[in-house]
């Protein structure tokens, strides 16, 4: 049978990709398989519309057996995503965004339904001149309701700076490669790890919950291969100093399926899975297909980053995260539920676009909002 744009979709078994639409409350993912609540919405328009719709793709045909339903029933029913853009995002943009835009762009992803928006970094301003403004901008923040906000802190010193500012959760940040660990915060490994023990038993004595980062889990910049026994033992040391979710950062981009499946495998043997996140920068494109196997493999946490902005300053060359609004996409289509209103996160990726004066770097977000002109009901 062809596919068509007309007629009741419910009732229409067609062996193609189609976009739909729903309103929340988000069926259960059963229900999203079995055919409910469907209709047909087209590409155009739903930038202005802020209303709580949920987009997904949706794939009919063969859907609901042999392999295609084991894969479906292995990913995890709800997926948290952790929001780096005010950070990750805005660290590396050249020219320095004004306070009071942080801000707005703080508020607005809080509003989408994110449960988690990292807000800024208590870094040296030497260093990462670009957050310098991290106190003024958390004082405005702190208080924001129904969202966590942590902040960077690679000492002992950002983590009373933070705190001072009204911060009520951190993230610290190793690397698994030596020489990434000496251009991006200045010190080795192991001094690295023994700055982040300082920083947990201050965290732990006024209990503030940290997260810890391990960069360039499958590649650096500087030496190219790196052991998964390093990522491996970096994560565990992390995750046994008292880090309650470890990130696994792709800090270049430069991940495949074929190398982050044995990377988690070599971690999960040493951290359980359900305290890990993934961090996939997109520089060669392959972020979701990155993250889809990350789910496959039980990881439940993923970082993404509004408008897929972003990259650190001490990793030349590295595009920024995966796009929020592309993961959501991907995510809704899988009938994942994340509680985050995609139409909200494409008006906060518009409004920073906006500032910033370029498009924007997620795809679903360029297609939604009719920049592509391709029309969906033909597909
Ligand atoms: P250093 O120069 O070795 O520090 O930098 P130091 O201890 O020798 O102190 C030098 C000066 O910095 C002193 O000031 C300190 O007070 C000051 P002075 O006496 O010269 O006036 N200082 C600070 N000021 C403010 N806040 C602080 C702080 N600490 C010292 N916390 C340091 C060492 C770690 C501070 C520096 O290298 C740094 O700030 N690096 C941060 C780099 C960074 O933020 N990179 C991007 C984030 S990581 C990332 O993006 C990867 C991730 O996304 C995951 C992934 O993608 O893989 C997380
Ligand atoms: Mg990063």
């Amino acid at each position: 049978m062809p596919c068509s744009s007309s007629g009741d979709a419910a009732s229409e078994e067609y062996p193609c990709t189609r976009l739909i639409y729903q309103r929340h409350p988000a069926p259960h993912r059963s229900k999203l398989l079995s055919g409910e609540n469907r209709q047909v919405i087209y590409a155009n328009g739903f930038s202005r519309n802020q209303q709580n719709y949920r987009y997904f793709s949706y794939s009919s045909g063969q859907r609901n057996t042999g392999i295609g339903n084991k894969i479906v029933q292995d990913l995890p029913r709800n997926v948290k995503i952790v929001e780096v853009g005010p950070r990750d995002g805005l660290q590396n943009e050249k020219n320095i965004v004004p306070t009071h835009v942080k801000i707005e762009l703080i508020h607005r992803l809080a509003s989408s339904g994110l449960s988690v928006v990292e807000a800024t970094s208590f870094v040296s301003p030497k260093w990462v001149p670009q957050l310098a403004d991290a106190k003024d901008v958390m004082e405005v923040v702190r208080n924001i309701e129904g969202v966590c906000l942590p902040v960077l802190t690679p000492n002992l010193k950002g983590f009373e700076g933070a705190i001072a500012a009204g911060a009520k959760e951190v993230a610290v940040f190793a690397s698994a490669s030596e020489a990434f660990s000496k251009s991006n915060i200045n010190c080795t490994i192991k001094e690295s790890l023994a700055r982040y023990n300082d920083v947990a038993l201050a965290a732990k004595e006024q209990k503030i919950p940290m997260r810890g980062y391990v960069s360039c889990v499958v590649g650096c910049p500087v030496e190219g291969y790196v052991p998964l026994s390093n990522v491996a033992h970096v994560a565990k040391e992390l995750y046994d100093m008292g880090c309650y979710e470890v990130s696994l950062g792709d800090t270049i981009g430069v991940g495949t399926p074929g190398t982050v499946v044995p990377m988690l495998e070599a971690v999960m043997a040493v951290v359980p899975k359900e305290k890990l996140a993934v961090h996939f920068h997109d520089t060669y494109g392959q972020s979701l297909s990155n993250i889809l196997i990350s789910l496959q493999m039980g990881v439940s946490v993923v970082d993404s980053s509004v408008a897929g902005l972003g990259g650190c300053p001490y990793a030349k060359g590295a595009s920024g995260n995966v796009a929020t609004e592309d993961v959501v996409y991907m995510l809704n289509g899988l009938g994942i539920e994340t509680n985050v209103d995609l139409g909200k996160v494409m008006a906060a990726g518009e409004f920073i676009c906006n500032h910033l004066g370029r498009q924007s770097g997620s795809k679903a977000a360029i297609a939604l909002t009719g920049k592509v002109t391709a029309n969906v009901s033909k597909l």
